[in-house]
């Protein structure tokens, strides 16, 4: 089974970005045949400074090295690295109708929210469509917000498959439920556009401030809560044992609970949990050039696979085969 999933680099990561994409994400490469990108060329929609696009996609190869992506198991690459994905892309705009694209909710809450559209934006999901299928993926992990995006590449590789004959692998979306959405310190969804993110690899004071800035209600100590209501308890639950979830629920229903006791049990989970991820991302920070070739050998290697797809693609359409490397 083929796995295939890309994050985008556009700012430094965060628990809803651990807890909703790459806990899985590392867990399934031992289910199959993983891959696993850095979505720079989705991240120029939104981002426009060379400076921060470089740092951010550093961020992330080191965050997710840091976090447990193996590169004997998985391969894990720069999304730019990969030549062929914006060549597909091109073969696959041809045959993608407007409106598919124009349906697309992502697209519309832009648009809704003021951002006016430039083409990067509206062809974002045909470009996820080549990530995919250029590599032949079976499933695809991905938070709840990608589902329609999923479906979008469903319908053009059926297309593309329909027009010029079978071509493109159909795959399929497995939607990562269980965590749902990750509240921040606001209690919105936490999310880079809101700045209410906690970043996986704070520790020390500015991790402290984070946790103490947490929005919570001000009701008396006394007074017995719903923990479910708590965005406290709400990012806690996911990192402690299921005994002491009861305890903690336990002392919410009863009254008499300091918000503080439950922030400074945060903090102190949160630098536990990552104490290991943190001192290997600082060990990875010292070795650039290992992380460099960990990205270089994992293009290789979804080269080769791309190269074969978009070979395939190319005879279908009436353009010359090209089964080799190009040359320079
Ligand atoms: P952001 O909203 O911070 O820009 P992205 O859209 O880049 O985050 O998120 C990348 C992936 O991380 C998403 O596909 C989703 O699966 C997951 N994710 C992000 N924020 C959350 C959250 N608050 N709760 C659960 N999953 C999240
Ligand atoms: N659009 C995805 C996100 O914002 C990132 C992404 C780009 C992706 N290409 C992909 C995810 C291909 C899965 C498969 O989260």
């Amino acid at each position: 089974m083929r796995i295939l999933s890309g994050i985008q680099p556009s700012g430094r990561l965060h628990l809803g970005n651990y807890l909703g994409a790459i806990k899985q994400h590392i867990e399934l490469q031992d289910t199959g045949e993983a891959f696993y990108f850095i979505a720079d060329l989705h991240a120029l929609t939104t981002l426009r400074d060379k400076d921060l696009l470089r740092q951010y996609s550093n961020d992330v190869a080191l965050d997710y090295l840091a976090l447990g992506l193996n590169p004997e198991k998985s391969s894990f690459y720069r999304q730019s690295d990969i030549p062929e994905v914006p060549e597909l892309t091109w073969l696959l705009s041809t045959i993608t109708p407007m409106g598919l694209l124009e349906r697309c909710h992502s697209f519309k809450d832009k648009i809704a929210k003021g951002i006016s559209p430039d083409h990067g934006l509206f062809a974002y999901p045909v470009l996820m469509a080549a990530d995919i299928l250029i590599v032949d993926a079976d499933i695809v992990p991905v938070g709840k917000d990608q589902k329609q995006h999923i479906e979008v590449t469903r319908d053009i590789a059926q297309r593309f498959n329909y027009v010029f004959g079978e071509v493109l692998k159909i795959p399929d979306e497995q939607i990562i439920e269980e965590t749902g959405i990750i509240p921040g310190t606001d209690g919105q969804k936490m999310s880079k556009s809101y700045g209410n993110t906690i970043e996986i690899f704070l520790e020390g004071k500015p991790l402290k401030d984070k946790v103490m800035s947490i929005v919570t209600d001000c009701a008396p100590i006394e007074e017995p809560k719903d923990p479910d209501k708590n965005n406290v308890y709400n990012l806690l639950k996911f990192f402690i044992s299921k005994e002491e979830d009861e305890e903690w629920r336990k002392k919410f229903k009863s009254g008499g609970l300091k918000y503080s006791d439950v922030k400074k049990r945060l903090i102190q989970v949160l630098e536990e949990t990552f104490k290991e991820a943190r001192e290997k991302r600082k060990e990875l920070e010292k070795h650039p050039d290992y992380v460099e070739d960990v990205l270089n050998e994992g293009a290789k290697k979804a080269r080769q696979i791309a190269i074969k797809t978009l070979s395939r693609a190319r005879e279908a359409v009436g353009l010359k085969r090209r089964d080799t490397l190009r040359s320079p």
